[in-house]
């Protein structure tokens, strides 16, 4: 113990006495007019406000970016769990469209997440079975395979677990497990494609395998080569100087520290209001986040700091749909996140940024769905 407590003060000595030393080197008249004052100039240079906060070179900004960035890939990413197969994924996307899974059978998954709209359904908070307000935005689920958990409380672990919320959500789908089961089972043609695309099971129909093709459909609904991919993938005239700007201030503020990887976000759950409480209009006080489903979770107003990929067409944003365009939801994280306030043009910059996250949508021919039949259930009101 007294050990220890000597070394760090002879290490201290040490520190001081090089410190000082180093001083007296830079105080000698001579270095001053040599070192010094050049240095200080090259110093102001660099600091001037005509360079700003400075934006390093190309290819510095390429290894900073790629150090904490994934370009989306071309393909569906492996996923053991769920082997995709052609049947699976197109069965997936008949339900995903399907209406009548739902008990007024007027929703569908692509209602609230319309595959034209960047998978959402640009309103502040969804609207469900019979006109019913949901409490909270609908995220997209474009890229959603590269979420770490679903919801903004991250309460599904996986895309299968999640596709059971909605359909049996009383706001959104109103269904039951039985309803879905009997209407799939009274249409020869999904008697069929669940044989097809679950072989070999004793009951291939219907929920829990429901919830699987909805997975498989959705983890191919990736949105590649936005301009940020290509400059991730090297192409260095993939954006232009202010975007650049825009990637460097979202890296070197902090943004980066929470959305990251593959989905620029999607992989953390934070306070929303790390360093000020934002304004309820943006925090309504009566939702509160994990904190809700998870008795772990002792912090109050935690959610996803959810992916900016195809932020540029999804607005409002928040899981409140409370902030409608994208300058504003970068000033309250600015000030809510990061307790700093950024002039307009740097703003303008990480905004531009974020406009560049948006990737090639995926080319969905609507599927024709097969008939009902007289053993179909009608609709509920
Ligand atoms: C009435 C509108 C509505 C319908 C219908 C609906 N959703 Fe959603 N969806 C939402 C809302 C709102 C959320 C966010 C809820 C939350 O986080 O508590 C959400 C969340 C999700 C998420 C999580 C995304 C993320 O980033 O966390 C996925 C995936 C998803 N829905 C898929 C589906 C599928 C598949 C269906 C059809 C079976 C469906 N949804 C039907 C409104 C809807
Ligand atoms: C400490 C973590 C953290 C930091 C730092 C952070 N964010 Fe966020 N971000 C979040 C969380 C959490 C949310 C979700 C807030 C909510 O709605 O509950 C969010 C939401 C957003 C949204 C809304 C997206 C949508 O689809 O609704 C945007 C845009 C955004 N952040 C951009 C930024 C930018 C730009 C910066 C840097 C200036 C930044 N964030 C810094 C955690 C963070």
């Amino acid at each position: 113990m007294t050990l220890a407590i000597e070394r760090i003060q002879q290490a201290y000595k040490r520190l001081v006495s090089s410190l000082s030393m180093h001083m007296r080197i830079f105080l000698h008249p001579a270095l001053v007019v040599m070192v010094f004052l050049p240095t200080l100039m090259i110093c102001l240079g660099n600091f001037s406000p005509a360079h700003g906060e400075d934006t390093p070179d190309d290819a510095e900004l390429l290894r900073q970016a790629q150090f904490r960035f994934d370009p989306i890939p071309h393909e569906p990413p492996s996923y053991p769990e769920n082997r995709l197969t052609e049947r699976k994924i197109a069965l997936g996307k008949m339900l995903f469209f399907d209406p009548r899974m739902s008990s007024s059978q007027v929703v569908s998954c692509n209602t609230c997440h319309n595959l034209g709209l960047g998978g959402v359904d640009l309103n502040e908070t969804s609207l469900g079975h019979r006109w019913q307000s949901s409490s909270r935005n609908a995220p997209t689920v474009l890229n959603s395979v590269f979420n770490i958990a679903q919801f903004w409380d991250g309460r599904a672990r996986d895309l299968a677990e999640q596709a059971g919320g909605p359909l049996l959500g009383l706001v959104e789908m109103a269904s039951s497990n039985l309803h879905v089961c009997k209407v799939l089972s009274s249409i020869p043609a999904y008697v069929k494609a669940f044989d097809e695309a679950f072989p070999n099971q004793a009951e291939p129909i219907c929920f829990g395998n429901a919830k699987m093709a909805l997975e498989a459909f959705e983890i191919t609904l990736l949105t590649p080569d936005a301009p940020f991919d290509r400059f991730l993938r090297g192409d260095l005239k993939a954006l232009d100087n202010t975007t650049k700007k825009g990637l460097h201030l979202f890296i070197n503020k902090g943004c980066a520290d929470c959305h990251m990887s593959t989905n620029i976000g999607g992989n953390g759950y934070y306070v929303f209001g790390v360093k000020n409480k934002p304004d309820p209009r943006y925090l309504p006080p009566d939702d509160h986040g994990c904190r809700t489903i998870s008795p772990t979770i002792e912090e109050d107003y935690v959610f996803k700091a959810p992916s900016l990929r195809n932020v540029g067409i999804t607005a409002p944003y928040f899981h409140s749909g409370s902030a409608w365009t994208l300058a504003e939801a970068v000033k309250v994280m600015t000030r809510t996140q990061l307790g700093i306030d950024l002039d307009k043009q740097e703003i303008g910059a990480i905004v531009a940024f974020l406009q560049a996250l948006s990737g090639r949508q995926p080319e969905i021919a609507y599927p024709v769905l097969p008939a009902s039949t007289a053993l179909t259930p009608h609709p509920e009101k």
